[in-house]
């Protein structure tokens, strides 16, 4: 039986505190652990939550100041924390062969059996944490709206599916600085679907449910899973009482495999103010947004139109019946609001072509029956690309298929789709894009930060756990 929609409250994740500072830096300490969740009404979910909680408790942090996260790890399995979007050295970034061993337990390299799914993981490929591990964050970068999520050799998809995931929001003066909606009316929107048992459980077809060993869904799951049940802040359908003002909403799909295309009813629309790497220089104006997993989009929604007692509903255009909708907003009452959404919002320099010292192409492809990039199956070992610090290169993804494509630490701009002007949706500074079937999308990419390995890698947490995944190295 599904639950029913618009009747659970919108929840807010708690806010993540700092147990203390040292020498400027915020230290957290968070546990991976097994909770339980009331999701579907009048049953109860088992998650794998950090604190015990889906979504996780969201960070609240500032552009410039260093934070480390301390993640604890009681679940039964190993993981890996990735913070999506964020310009992190490599050893904190998140490598789905740099373990977090689960207190007490053990992991031996040599039961790992990826080589149904065509991967080729050596045993000294892996780095091993005993119990917990101390990410450092130093967040040299733009504000902006990231997430973070579990990234697991082979077992990404199923360990998010089960809860490992958590808003992330960055912080700078420039931001603060302008008139948008805050505090209450500044909100994180994780949306993401998932399937049930009839007794509440998470369903999800894993080869084997134990994570344990064999990766892998089912060959019917092979263009990844998705759920019936659409999930916003871990609720499903939920409605959030607003007034009629304006709110702020930093929407994340969190999802493994569905993409979505939102709309809103009653007239409203969404005003765009951010992507993926924070402020656009000007708000754009959308009648619906096609969020790919693993984007962002930061909207204002005036609701000040709308009288109070009516309705708005986040529709999914790409949804049929139930999925059709995502939640649903109910206005209380009238208020006041100094808020607006000012013409220009930031100044940053558009990427030319010209900039680009390299062009390199990566094609995302069924190949031999699995996911590949260039025709390779994902390897630790192998490096794809080396570009050089602080250089721009453009990169061209094509693809046979939907693929949600993001690079870690480094940020780009789209230049072109299909051939064409990029799509107004992937304006800004960004780190995922949707790529579609048969397209080629450009983007010039900007490596800065850090030197060292990160990866480029398919969204779609299906395809990542079966090897659509490449590795390259900032020289
Ligand atoms: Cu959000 Cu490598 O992932
Ligand atoms: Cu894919």
């Amino acid at each position: 039986p599904l639950p029913p929609q618009f009747r659970v409250p919108l929840p807010v994740p708690r806010v993540a505190r700092p147990v203390g500072t040292d020498g400027g830096v915020d230290r957290y300490e968070i546990t991976e652990r097994i909770g339980t969740a009331e999701i579907v009404p009048g049953t109860r979910t088992k998650v794998w939550g950090y604190d015990g909680t889906f979504p996780g408790p969201t960070f609240e942090a500032r552009a410039g100041r260093e934070i480390a996260v301390t993640i604890r790890n009681e679940l039964p399995q190993p993981t890996s924390t990735h913070l999506h979007g964020g310009v992190t050295p490599p050893d904190s970034d998140g490598y789905p062969t740099d373990l977090v061993v689960p207190v007490g337990g053990t992991f031996d390299p040599s039961m790992h059996h990826s080589s149904g799914m065509k991967m080729t993981v050596r045993p000294g490929d892996w780095t091993l944490h005993k119990g917990q591990k101390s990410y450092r964050y130093p967040l040299g970068q733009r504000a902006a709206s990231l997430w973070y999520h579990d990234h697991r050799m082979d077992f990404s998809a199923p360990q998010v599916w089960r809860g490992l995931a958590g808003a992330f929001v960055v912080r700078d003066d420039e931001d603060d600085a302008l008139p948008l909606p805050k505090g209450e009316r500044d909100v994180p929107l994780l949306i993401c679907d998932r399937s049930f048992t009839a007794d509440g459980s998470f369903a999800y077809p894993a080869k084997d449910p134990s994570l344990t060993m064999t990766p892998g869904v089912t060959a019917r799951y092979m263009q990844g899973v998705q759920g019936d049940v659409i999930l916003v802040n871990g609720a499903p359908w939920p409605e959030m009482e607003v007034t009629a003002t304006r709110y702020r909403f930093r929407i994340v799909n969190a999802s493994n495999a569905r993409r979505y295309q939102l709309g809103l009813t009653g007239g409203a629309r969404f005003v765009q103010v951010g992507s993926d790497q924070g402020l656009l220089t000007a708000p754009v104006r959308h009648d619906s947004i096609l969020v790919t997993p693993g984007e962002r989009f930061d909207v204002v929604i005036d609701f000040s139109g709308h009288k109070p007692g009516s309705t708005v509903t986040m529709t999914n255009a790409l949804g049929a019946g139930r999925t059709g909708s995502v939640m649903r907003f109910r206005v209380t009452r009238r208020a006041s609001d100094d808020s607006r959404i000012p013409t220009h919002l930031s100044t940053y320099r558009t990427l030319r072509r010209s900039e680009a010292r390299v062009t390199r192409q990566f094609d995302f492809r069924l190949t031999d029956g699995g996911w590949s990039v260039n025709k390779e199956y994902f390897s630790p070992s192998t490096v794809l690309a080396r570009p050089a610090l602080n250089s721009v290169e453009l990169w061209r993804f094509s693809s046979d298929f939907h693929h949600p494509i993001h690079t870690h630490l480094a940020h780009f701009q789209v230049v072109s789709r299909d051939g064409k002007d990029p799509a107004p949706t992937d304006a800004g500074w960004k780190d995922t894009v949707d790529v579609r079937p048969y397209e080629v999308v450009e983007v010039l990419v900007r490596f800065s930060g850090f030197r060292g390995r990160y990866m480029l890698h398919c969204h779609n947490l299906e395809h990542e756990d079966m090897a659509m995944m490449a590795n390259f190295r900032i020289v």
